[in-house]
């Protein structure tokens, strides 16, 4: 049975994953968090492109027949230039979370956030410009986001008072709807929401990324035939520190995570 190939800088990527499990219950996944390199969203690009080939070829050795990056500074950063060099297909957050929110808005006013490097590269920009030119976005970086959620700091006022100033400008643009540009930022929504208002639609990556995998296996009739699926779990570092995060980005505990020495 071939697998779904995950990578992620860390373990943010476990939203994905989980979403991928909840949506394709019966598809193995063998998912690789490079937790020894982690943060990418300060990295260059040229860095990020070459760690971002190495965690593709550590899950090629893993015959997957499909790879997802559900890293968005990866995605947005290298995905774009690396995709056709590979004969699996790879999939990114940026398109589908792009589309959705193309479809979601009603006053073409969208916002972005995500990390410094997923702002700067302006990818998303330019995905949802090729979907509807007429559409204004607003981007901004969060950069504390991530480690207000490492952290377990998702409520209080300390990161809601963060929260007002980093949103700001997307509340002085009008958006009516806004990509959640981040593997971490779904775990922060209810504090997103609070301070963008209940109108504002918040985009969820993960889902939509989901979705889409389901749609190519389904039409390439590559979907798994057997009952429940596979997960492998591999980082590059601390596997003590993955596992302990893996409830709160997953939803349960992760038992099985092996530490890999060369990507
Ligand atoms: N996984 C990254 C992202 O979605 C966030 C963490 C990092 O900076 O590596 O952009």
């Amino acid at each position: 049975m071939r697998s779904i190939g995950v990578f992620d800088s860390g373990v943010g990527g476990l939203t994905v994953a989980r979403e991928i499990i909840r949506q394709l219950p019966n598809e193995s996944i063998v998912y690789f968090g490079d937790t020894a390199r982690v943060p990418y969203g300060i990295k260059s690009r040229e860095t990020v492109i070459r760690f971002s080939v190495e965690n593709i070829l550590f899950l090629l050795k893993h015959d997957v027949k499909l790879i997802c990056v559900a890293c968005n500074t990866a995605s947005s950063l290298a995905l774009p230039s690396i995709k056709n060099n590979f004969r699996v297909p790879i999939i990114g957050v940026i398109t589908s979370g792009a589309r959705e929110a193309v479809y979601a808005s009603q006053n073409k006013r969208i916002g972005v956030i995500g990390t410094k490097g997923t702002i700067k590269s302006r990818t998303y920009e330019t995905e949802i410009k090729q979907l509807d030119r007429k559409v204004k976005v607003t981007a901004v970086a969060c950069p504390l986001f991530v480690p207000f959620v490492e952290e377990g700091w998702t409520s209080g006022e300390v990161v809601l008072s963060v929260a007002r100033s980093y949103l700001k400008p997307l509340k002085d643009a009008g958006v009516d709807t806004v990509i959640l540009g981040c593997t971490h930022y779904p775990l922060l929504k209810p504090v997103i929401q609070e301070v963008l208002g209940k109108h504002v639609i918040l985009i969820d990556s993960a889902k939509q990324v989901a979705f889409e995998i389901k749609k190519i296996l389904t039409g390439e009739e590559m979907l798994n035939r057997g009952r429940g699926g596979k997960h492998r779990f591999y980082v590059s570092d601390n596997p003590e520190w993955f596992s302990s995060l893996a409830r709160r980005f997953m939803g349960r505990k992760l038992t099985n995570v092996r530490k890999v020495d060369n990507v």
